[in-house]
């Protein structure tokens, strides 16, 4: 086995990012930690996920680790993991160590984790501001933690010196610098995008009738893991016919029935960044009437969403619109009734289509950063205003359940199409479209 590191130029940029921040906010000392190691049943782990923050500014993926930035005379980036430990990582793996990791991941300085309890308060000493992720900790233990060397660091100075009396949250500020994607950033999403892509065209040409969730789950699996995705974003969502209606089902035991439609909504983690892509298909091959009406609704909805996505629009520019063809769309085919000015004023389409158009990307499946203007991200800010490099997913849909007012015909038809998208200048690159979403294509495809 063999231990690699990313590239550390990026996160020693946005280590200096915060530093600066930190130095305009009257200096002080910063603690993240990563997050903890979780026990799935008796003495067996979940697959073991850093966290997101932590990750972006230090490039390190291994458990039990923290990032210690102080803003002071001197700025210093420091970090505490894990030590070597010859006999656990025959068992367990290769640990970095913090001599070599301090090298490779450029850090000032690099101690044992063992030694917080010792080495956290000595560094608060003279810092009146600690500064922290706290609306969205890697852990809830870590305040506990916090709390208890702040304690120590205030005995240690007795009245002498400053010690952290100032709690500052930096939740916001790291999530408006994680909204917007570097280079970096862009070219793993586009990868980890076409791996999913990939996953979804696979599944598309493996199914048919007869077949059950989890074989597709299977099939999506395989790709991700073959081109080297390390995890899914998320779990997996495969939904045979009526399932689709559920809108977070999991692959399960269900078959797909001849004239069943499928919705898969899967995407793979890469290298710590999610992709989110939907498609919804004919298990035999050829939508049927009703169902190809929806699909044309919903893919009609979703590009113009698309045409208002740019940096000239604002976030929620893409849900009106969207929302306006699916209303158009249900009025003309019967499943509503009226005028469409009635029928947008009352929101008449939320009994088909209860989620929202987007969301952002990023390390997070459902990413961090407000979607009103910031500073305040409450619900009387106007909306925000779109940028390049943001990154955000297109996914409008429409289920339809069982109920006297709709035609039988229409009945259990869940559809959603989703792609993620780059917001550029003039508008976005969507880069998960390496998998149709044209319903003559899809069925090409199917068919082989
Ligand atoms: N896969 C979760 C979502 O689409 O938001
Ligand atoms: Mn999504
Ligand atoms: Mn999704």
């Amino acid at each position: 086995m063999t231990l690699l590191a990313p590239d550390p130029a990026c996160f020693i940029k946005r280590r200096k990012q915060l530093l600066a921040w930190m130095h305009r906010h009257g200096g002080g000392i910063a603690v993240l930690g990563t997050a903890p190691e979780k026990t799935r049943n008796r003495d067996s782990h979940y697959a073991y996920r850093h966290d997101s923050d932590f990750y972006y500014l230090t490039g390190f993926t291994q458990p039990n680790a923290w990032l210690v930035l102080i803003a002071g005379t001197e700025d210093q980036s420091i970090l505490f993991c894990e030590p070597k430990h010859p006999e656990l990582e025959i068992w367990n793996g290769l640990r970095w160590g913090p001599e070599e990791a301090a090298k490779h991941f450029c850090f000032d300085a690099a101690f044992d984790s063992g030694r917080l309890n010792d080495e956290l308060p000595r560094l608060m000493a003279g810092h009146p501001r600690l500064m922290t992720t706290m609306s969205r900790p890697s852990d809830e233990s870590f305040f506990g933690m916090l709390r208890g060397w702040v304690k120590q660091a205030g005995q240690q100075v007795r009245g002498a010196r400053a010690y952290p009396t100032n709690w500052l949250d930096i939740s916001d500020v790291l999530a408006e610098m994680r909204l917007i994607k570097d280079e970096v950033e862009l070219a793993t999403m586009r990868k980890a995008a076409s791996i999913s892509a990939l996953a979804h065209r696979r599944a598309m040409q493996a199914v048919r009738p007869g077949c059950h969730e989890y074989e597709l789950e299977a099939e999506i699996l395989q790709v991700f893991r073959k081109n080297g995705a390390q995890s899914v974003a998320y779990e997996s969502i495969v939904a045979a016919g009526p399932n689709a209606c559920i809108l977070h089902h999991r692959a399960g035991h269900d078959i797909m029935r001849d004239g069943d439609l499928v919705l898969i909504d899967a995407g793979c983690e890469l290298d710590g960044y999610a992709s989110d892509i939907t498609r919804t298909f004919p298990a035999n091959g050829k939508f049927s009437g009703p169902q190809r009406a929806l699909y044309d609704i919903v893919l009609a909805a979703q590009q113009a969403a698309i045409a208002n996505t740019s940096a000239s629009h604002h976030f929620n520019a893409g849900h009106e619109a969207a929302v306006q063809v699916l209303t158009r769309g249900l009025l003309d085919e019967g499943l509503l009734k009226g005028t469409f000015e009635h029928a947008l004023e009352t929101a008449a389409y939320q009994q088909f289509y209860m989620h929202r158009t987007g969301h952002w990307l990023g390390m997070d499946v459902h990413d961090v950063g407000s979607y009103r203007t910031p500073p305040l991200s409450n619900e009387d800010q106007p909306w925000r205003m779109l940028s390049e490099g943001m990154v955000l997913t297109i996914e409008p849909g429409l289920y339809v359940r069982p109920t006297d007012e709709v035609d039988e015909r229409f009945w259990h038809i869940g559809i959603r199409i989703e792609d993620d998208a780059i917001v550029t200048a003039n508008g976005c690159e969507l880069i998960t479209r390496d998998v149709p979403v044209d319903p003559d294509e899809i069925e090409a495809l199917i068919r082989g």
